[in-house]
């Protein structure tokens, strides 16, 4: 009998105990946000870590009586520890959203556990344009490269630009790039008498480079992830590439925020087509910039920080529209259609694709106040995805 009792009260500790931490797990928000923290895409998880973090720095970890939590896990950029690391914040830290993923192959990974949790996936860096339609619970929020290129092959060949070559790097956004800009170019008149690609890992742009010398085209076209910027940039200077006339042109990933500043002379006068410039003169974005390098002493925020900061944005807006109830369907369905004035100005999330829609700027880098920036002097408004197959 005693023994009996003794069982009961066990047995009714544990469960108070389980219930006591199913309402503290019940309070608390989970962001699992998977970046590469170290490797080779190392500057994107840094830029967008820093970004999360000032977001919620800025907005408080509390929304809708729950507590904010993010857990971050570095998966080195190996789609397959991506893969993992999902698997693990979704089975075992029941996360409420899944958010980063610098690369391509990274988001493709997760997919099919967004799918099978239901379990939202914003994807604040990876560019793809097929990545939204992996998964109906993909959110994304940087941009693509699509929209990016075909601003570029519209402005080319209006400013005596008619023969271009073109070097991306070998996977999902640079033959996106590579696609968008040639069909559009073509389209408006103009030639690419050659399409190169390099590889993703440890690539070497010299021999690509003397070929492109050697071709002597009006333009190169350059697409290569954020962080490889600065060693095409160089490259092209030694040649003296620029010197023999050939000019620099690109979507913005080349002449990323994170590195511009010390890319040096050769990158003056290079025009690029993209969604986000540090220099982007509206007062949210003077405020952004400021308030980022102020919290991360030397670094300049880049287009994958506005990615993890819009990000973040969206996933507190829609916990706030549900007031912290119901599940992932909920979360994803106040994702969707969201509105609002982002760093790199007006921001929309297309219901109906679930993808960025966003002005998409041509910039030139100048100096301004000794230091080198994307200074916009176009835009085009309101830009969808043009990649999109339904
Ligand atoms: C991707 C990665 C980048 O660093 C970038 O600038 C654009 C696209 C990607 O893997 O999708």
């Amino acid at each position: 009998m005693h023994k009996r009792t003794l069982l009961q009260t066990a047995a009714a500790l544990a469960l108070l105990g389980a219930s006591g931490l199913a309402m503290a797990q019940d309070n608390v928000f989970k962001i699992g946000l998977i970046l590469p923290m170290t490797g080779q895409q190392a500057t994107t998880g840094r830029q967008i870590e820093a970004a999360a973090r000032l977001w919620m720095a800025q907005n408080g970890d509390t929304v809708a009586g729950k507590k904010v939590q993010l857990i971050l896990k570095d998966d080195t950029s190996v789609p397959d520890v991506t893969r993992r690391l999902a698997q693990e914040l979704v089975v075992n830290e029941k996360v409420n959203v899944l958010a980063g993923f610098g690369i391509t192959p990274s988001a493709l990974a997760v997919a099919p556990i967004a799918t099978q949790s239901k379990t939202p996936l914003v994807v604040m860096a990876a560019a793809t344009s097929s990545i939204t339609e992996a998964s109906p619970y993909v959110v994304r929020t940087s941009f693509t490269l699509p929209q990016a290129a075909v601003a570029m092959a519209d402005w080319a060949p209006r400013n005596g630009i008619k023969n271009v070559v073109t070097l991306v790097t070998d996977y999902g956004p640079g033959l996106d790039a590579e696609r968008f800009f040639k069909s559009r170019f073509e389209f408006n008149g103009g030639k690419v008498p050659e399409a190169l690609r390099v590889p993703l890992r440890n690539p070497d742009f010299a021999p690509f480079l003397q070929k492109v010398r050697d071709l002597k085209p009006d333009a190169l076209f350059v697409f290569v992830p954020s962080g490889a910027g600065a060693a095409v940039m160089k490259q092209f200077g030694e040649r003296g590439m620029d010197k023999a006339g050939i000019r620099l042109i690109g979507t913005g990933d080349v002449t990323d925020d994170d590195q511009l500043n010390d890319m040096g002379d050769v990158a003056l006068g290079v025009v690029t087509s993209h969604h986000y410039s540090a220099y982007h003169q509206s007062a949210a974005n003077k405020k952004f910039v400021a308030e980022f390098q102020k919290a991360n002493k030397g670094m300049r925020p880049n287009f994958m920080a506005v990615g993890g900061y819009d990000g973040m944005r969206v996933i507190y807006e829609a916990l706030k529209k549900t007031g912290g109830k119901g599940g992932g369907d909920a979360l994803l369905a106040a994702m969707k259609g969201q509105i609002f004035e982002s760093p790199r100005g007006p921001v929309f999330i297309d219901a109906q694709t679930r993808d960025v829609v966003h002005n998409i700027y041509l910039r030139k880098v100048e100096k301004k106040d000794g230091q080198l920036h994307n200074v916009e002097f176009d835009v085009i408004k309101d830009v969808k995805d043009p990649g999109k197959t339904k």
